[in-house]
């Protein structure tokens, strides 16, 4: 049997510059790559979901922060910081205190889903919730780091991208080459980024024999690259990508460009309902930020863009569990109450409709 190393041991030359670096992992990446059969039976195309959520802090920021925190743990660093909506966080903290290294994490006051502040606390990270929204925090942090020995291991690490383009190189190698389409959520535009990088290199090198069209979907309220301005205001239920402004904004219409793709939004609603579908019909729970990557491919589908038969792959970014609340409403968003029943055989068997 394989024992999978993560990321930074399993590609390390796709990584080169990490060297021979010793890699600081939680043991993320070789993630599933799961058959969507009812989204496949309702598209006509072969669709497959990149389960992220199941890298060991519940993101598919730990691809990127392994690689970033084994490039700093190189470099003599003590103290790592970021800006975030709250994974890069929960992976910060986690992976730093793998590194034995200090942790610091700036959040947007009040927008964090609970896991994911969970997590950053329970991995003994300075959390510090900034009066502003994600941008104003990565600005901060984008400065401190400048003026201070601290680490900046959000996206515009070097290291985080080329981590993250591991997910492209994995989707590769159970698929035996490229999709036709890969969706994404899009909030800083990193991952976007990310895996296009990692297919342009793996058809470059002769793994896959082509690249995919990259289709990336933001929140309506938080769709700067669509509008074509930076958005002051971002608002949506999807904490993830609630960002105005995102870092990787060039490579993100890049990607799109040369791969003849798209970047869309989709709304509140459509992300909700594709959160529900996932979890209700594919069995698979994410967080409702993950979900814009199936809103926007249901969305195209329902525009008579989709055509049938393509291979089309769907990033799930983040776990279920980071933010639970949205499951517990039903689709008129009222409040999900159990049945309350007694101890009892008969009474069970008749609320089941068994008897
Ligand atoms: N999905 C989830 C669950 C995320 O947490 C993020 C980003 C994205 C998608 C978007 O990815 O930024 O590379 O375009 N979360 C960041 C954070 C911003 O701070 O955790 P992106």
């Amino acid at each position: 049997a394989h024992l999978w190393r993560g990321v930074v041991e399993e590609y390390r030359d796709r990584l080169p510059m990490l060297g021979d670096a010793p890699a600081v992992t939680l043991g993320e990446g070789g993630t599933p790559l799961v058959r969507a059969r009812a989204l496949s039976e309702h598209t006509g195309c072969e669709v497959w979901l990149k389960c992220e959520g199941v890298n060991p802090t519940g993101s598919f920021k730990d691809r990127g922060m392994t690689a970033a925190m084994t490039a700093a743990a190189a470099a003599g660093a003590k103290v790592v910081i970021c800006a975030s909506t709250g994974n890069t966080s929960a992976s910060a903290a986690a992976y730093a205190t793998a590194a034995g290294m200090k942790c610091a994490v700036l959040v947007p006051d009040g927008k964090i889903a609970m896991g994911k502040l969970a997590q950053a606390i329970a991995h003994g990270a300075e959390l510090l919730q900034v009066d502003g929204n994600f941008d104003d925090c990565l600005t901060v942090a984008r400065k401190l780091a400048d003026a201070y020995p601290v680490e900046l291991v959000n996206s515009v690490n070097p290291a985080r991208i080329e981590g993250q383009k591991t997910a492209a190189f994995e989707v590769v190698d159970v698929l035996g080459d490229a999709p036709d389409i890969h969706c994404l959520p899009v909030g800083n535009a990193g991952n976007i980024t990310a895996y296009w990088r990692g297919y342009r290199e793996y058809e470059a090198d002769g793994p896959a024999s082509k690249t995919p069209k990259m289709w990336g979907f933001q929140a309506a309220g938080a769709a700067p690259i669509v509008l074509g301005h930076p958005v002051d205001h971002p608002e949506t239920v999807a904490t993830a990508i609630r960002i105005g402004n995102p870092a990787s904004w060039s490579q993100a219409i890049e990607a799109r460009d040369s791969s003849g793709g798209r970047i869309d939004a989709v709304d509140d609603p459509a992300i909700l309902a594709a959160h529900r579908w996932l979890s209700a019909r594919e069995g698979v729970f994410v967080e409702p930020g993950s979900a814009a990557s199936v809103a926007g491919l249901l969305q195209t589908h329902a525009a008579g863009e989709l055509a049938p038969g393509q291979t089309v792959v769907c990033t799930v970014t983040g776990h279920g569990l980071k933010d639970p609340q949205w499951a517990l409403k039903n689709a008129d968003g009222e409040d999900v109450q159990p049945t309350r029943i007694q101890v009892d055989v008969v009474s069970i068997a008749s609320a089941l409709g068994l008897a």
